[in-house]
């Protein structure tokens, strides 16, 4: 499992680079509350288990997503800060659908502050990392 590859190199650069250049010229924090609107509107369940003023988490996420995609593709890399996650999300009853949901507000979200649609060669890849490291953000979460 040690050289498992959560992505090729060729998509890992290709993830990065749309991410950096989506965040370029302080985009980030455009990008953050996007996301966390549309996620408490398709989540609103959601809405509770975060603070009531967003600033410090909208940083948190930005900063995060650009550490996991640093680390990307090779697994041993990328699993320490995934795990390092599990005790942030491990108290909440997080399912599928909601990893479903938190992919989906990615891409929304980006696409909006790019003023264009993600290309499959990202999305795809994108949406498979984030839900396998979902899964064992998740593990390392319960694992506690
Ligand atoms: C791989 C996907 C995910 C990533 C990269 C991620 C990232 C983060 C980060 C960086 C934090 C802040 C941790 C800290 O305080 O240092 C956080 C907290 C949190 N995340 Fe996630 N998250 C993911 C998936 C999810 C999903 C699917 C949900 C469900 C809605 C969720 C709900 C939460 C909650 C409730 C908190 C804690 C808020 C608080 O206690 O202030 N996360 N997440």
């Amino acid at each position: 499992m040690n050289d498992f590859l959560v992505m090729s190199h060729a998509e890992a650069k290709l993830v990065k680079g749309t991410f950096d250049a989506m965040i370029r010229g302080g985009k980030g924090p455009d990008f953050a509350r996007a996301f966390y609107h549309h996620l408490f509107e398709i989540a609103p369940e959601v809405r509770d288990w975060f603070p009531k003023d967003m600033a410090e988490q909208n940083r948190k996420l930005v900063r995060t997503l650009g550490v996991l995609l640093k680390n990307l593709p090779e697994w041993h890399d990328v699993v320490g800060p995934v795990r390092a996650l599990g005790p942030q999300h491990g108290p909440f009853p997080i399912g599928p659908q909601h990893f479903e949901a938190f992919v989906t507000c990615l891409f929304k979200a980006m696409e909006e502050v790019m003023g264009a649609s993600m290309v499959p060669d990202v999305l795809i890849p994108f949406r498979m990392a984030f839900l396998r490291l979902g899964e064992e953000m998740m593990r390392a979460g319960r694992r506690r």
